[in-house]
């Protein structure tokens, strides 16, 4: 490699950079492996970073981003393309009648195919993709060979604590993929993501965060529950607690009401996020209730117990 790229990627690395808060080491190897020309997986619990990151890679080198959601209907055919059958009837078929299927369009407009939940996808389209991957180039019946771009990539996701429908990938597919597990990021990052994505200010938006964070931190470590929220559960209670501050004309966070407003918006933002575990016979309300008192009731209490 000479050193101009050297310093391209570098200077490509800090404009991303802009676009996310934190995340400095996943967004390096990330970007490794991309300009290195190699496909990559992403191995994480949802919300953790891989779309934004991914948009801002492709947004920089002006190429598309194309989804896919990986499941049981993701058929080869779905994913290659398909032939107009109507056009077929009437015109046999041929390369116009085609319809590009995402993987077909990313190698064409040399795009990165994102496909996300890729351990659901059925076994014949997992070995499509894997051929596209290898061969560069994929064989297209009644079309011809479509040659992918160099900047083609795919980038698959995963995420771990998903065991109910999923394909165990063997070792042979383990084997054609790079691989960079992404989990949660600290606190202070996930309020700046917060605070970013909500605009939430002042001394009543401040507090907001930090106990939205907080809360939401707390559902990944409660013994009752699978899989906690992401950070998107603190945005979403962030924007809500807002709303409701002001019907409840709450303007300070040591208004009366304050506490009880952000177990409000826990219900609404964080109950449909947070998975119990199957063996226990319990609530997402009640679950919440128990991370809101530990977190206004009973830690204050220890912090301070004069
Ligand atoms: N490092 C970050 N910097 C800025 N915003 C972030 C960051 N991480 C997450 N976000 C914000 O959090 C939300 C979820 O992030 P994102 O969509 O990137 O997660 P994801 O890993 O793609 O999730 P999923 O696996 O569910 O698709 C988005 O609103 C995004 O803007
Ligand atoms: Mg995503």
């Amino acid at each position: 490699m000479t050193s101009e790229s050297a310093v391209d990627v570098a200077a490509t690395r800090a404009r991303i950079a802009t676009h996310l808060v934190g995340r400095e080491r996943e967004l390096e190897l990330t970007l490794a492996a991309v300009a290195a020309g190699r496909d990559i997986v992403l191995e994480g619990p949802p919300g953790t970073s891989k779309t934004t990151m991914l948009k801002a890679i492709t947004e920089e080198w002006g190429i598309p981003l194309l989804f896919v959601e990986g499941n049981a209907d993701l058929t080869p055919a779905k994913l290659v393309g398909h032939h107009n059958p109507a056009r077929v009837l009437r015109e046999d078929y041929s390369a116009e009648n085609f319809v590009a299927g995402p993987l077909v369009e990313a190698m064409q407009q040399g795009g990165f195919l994102y496909i996300e939940e890729f351990n659901r996808a059925p076994e014949d389209t997992l070995n499509t993709l894997l051929t596209a991957m290898a061969d560069r180039q994929i064989a297209v019946p009644r079309v011809g060979t479509i040659v992918a771009k160099p900047t083609f990539r795919v980038i698959a996701s995963m995420n771990p604590y998903d065991n109910v429908g999923t394909t165990r990938l063997s070792t042979s597919v383990h084997d054609r993929l790079n691989r960079l597990a992404v989990d949660y990021q600290d606190a202070e990052a996930e309020e700046g993501i917060v605070r970013l994505r909500t605009g939430a200010a002042g001394p009543l938006g401040d507090r907001l965060v930090s106990d939205a964070v907080a809360v939401t931190r707390a559902t990944r470590e409660h013994p009752d529950v699978r899989q906690g929220s992401s950070v998107r559960g603190a945005i979403d209670c962030v924007l809500v607690a807002g709303r409701l501050a002001e019907l409840r004309g709450i303007t300070d966070p040591l208004d009366d009401g304050y506490t009880e407003l952000v177990y409000d918006a826990m219900i609404l933002a964080l109950s449909g996020r947070i998975h119990l575990d199957e063996s226990v016979d319990s609530t997402p309300e009640v679950v919440l209730r128990e991370i809101w008192e530990d977190h206004f009731i009973l830690l204050p209490a220890a912090a301070d117990p004069g």
